[in-house]
């Protein structure tokens, strides 16, 4: 069936919006609420085999890759199985000592990026077990992989992914829950990561109900800007490096994302009363260590867009806020991105921009 952005101006507005819908199908008969249980059919028979493997590496490009970065530390928690994050191309440049007794999962919503097929190419010749994550059923990584789980997010359109990022986190939160069923002391924290996944589709609808509130921001505050910093750290990095990655493709605006715990190492230095920031202070373990940044930047005259948690009633009076609801810290980073998925899409369109087909990028990159 041909695919209708309907009442939407754009597919990237349209698979925004589907994110209520499209993490309730990621979960779809694989999430067991009452029980606490999660089943990924893809990898059942192999279970065994990727427990006992000296490690897992995650290869990937672009926001799949920031995606695998957004969980390696909940799947490190939860398996107590070294993980390594690579981006394919530099994958294959190191030509990377790959070995048997490896696992390596491919992340890809199109399953079709030319890096990172070649790098599954490079992994089944020396004998890893290599698992997919994909979107796209029947594309080449699904086919090629050893087994695997389809993300179900549904087709995505728009050049800047976006519906698949979410899903893709959820995926390899599931992976990491499934893999740690058998240790009794993580009981708890299993629960408390499913407990949240059930919540999660309403809190989502709850951050897309800030749509006016962040058109304003960008259309007002944001769009003469000639750059964007965005700090946090912690599970909140890969949100920075996400979020500044939907900036850059489709509003053409410069824009990093930046680990708090390195502004002391450089990038302070670019900070001034000038200078646009955003930094992610949603509450967990590392709240009072990115306070610290807050503080360092708000020295030196910068004026930060905060992402918070609702309530959070230790924000400085009359400081910007993008509030969003509260999770457990393993989901916080999937309701940080939609305020900056948002924020991207409505500094395109202020600009003009096309937001579904942005120049010089492709929806799947299929050469070198
Ligand atoms: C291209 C797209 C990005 C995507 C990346 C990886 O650069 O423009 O949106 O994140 O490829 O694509 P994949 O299909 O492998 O996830």
């Amino acid at each position: 069936a041909e695919i209708m952005k309907g009442k939407f101006d754009h597919f990237m507005q349209k698979e925004i919006y589907e994110q209520p819908e499209s993490v309730i199908n990621t979960m779809r008969g694989r999430v067991n609420f009452d029980d606490h249980k999660i089943t990924l059919g893809g990898l059942r028979q192999y279970l065994h085999i990727i427990r006992r493997g000296r490690r897992i590496v995650f290869i990937a490009c672009g926001t799949s890759y920031h995606s695998c970065i957004a969980t390696r530390a909940i799947f490190e928690e939860l398996t107590e199985i070294p993980i390594s994050v690579e981006l394919a191309s530099d994958f294959l440049d190191r030509k990377t000592p790959i070995f048997r007794d490896d696992v390596c999962v491919f992340l890809s919503q199109s399953g079709e990026t030319a890096d990172t097929i070649l790098s599954l190419r490079y992994c089944l010749e020396r004998g890893a077990l290599c698992i997919g994550v994909v979107n796209t059923v029947g594309s080449t990584i699904s086919r090629e992989t050893h087994c695997g789980v389809h993300i179900n997010a549904g087709p995505e359109i728009g050049v800047a992914s976006t519906k698949a990022y979410t899903s893709q986190y959820i995926v390899l939160l599931m992976m990491a829950i499934q893999l740690s069923e058998d240790r009794i002391s993580l009981q708890e924290r299993r629960k408390q990561i499913i407990d949240g996944l059930h919540a999660l589709p309403g809190q989502i609808k709850k951050v897309l109900a800030l749509d006016k509130l962040l058109q304003q921001l960008a259309t007002t505050q944001l769009v003469s800007s000639r750059s964007l910093l965005i700090l946090g750290r912690g599970l909140q990095y890969a949100t920075c490096l996400e979020g500044a990655l939907k900036i850059k493709e489709i509003s053409y605006m410069h824009s990093e994302g930046i680990l708090a715990g390195e502004l002391k190492h450089g990038p302070l230095a670019l900070i001034d009363e000038n200078m646009p920031v955003i930094i992610i202070m949603t509450r967990d373990s590392l709240y009072p260590k990115v306070k610290n940044a807050f503080a360092q930047i708000t020295a030196r005259k910068a004026q930060p867009i905060i992402i918070c948690n609702e309530g959070d009633t230790s924000i400085p009076d009359g400081a910007t806020t993008i509030r969003v609801p509260e999770t457990v810290d393993a989901l916080q980073g999937i309701l940080n991105i939609i305020p900056l998925q948002l924020l991207s899409y409505h500094l395109a369109v202020k600009n003009g921009f096309d937001v579904d087909f942005p120049r010089n990028l492709a929806k799947s990159v299929t050469t070198e």
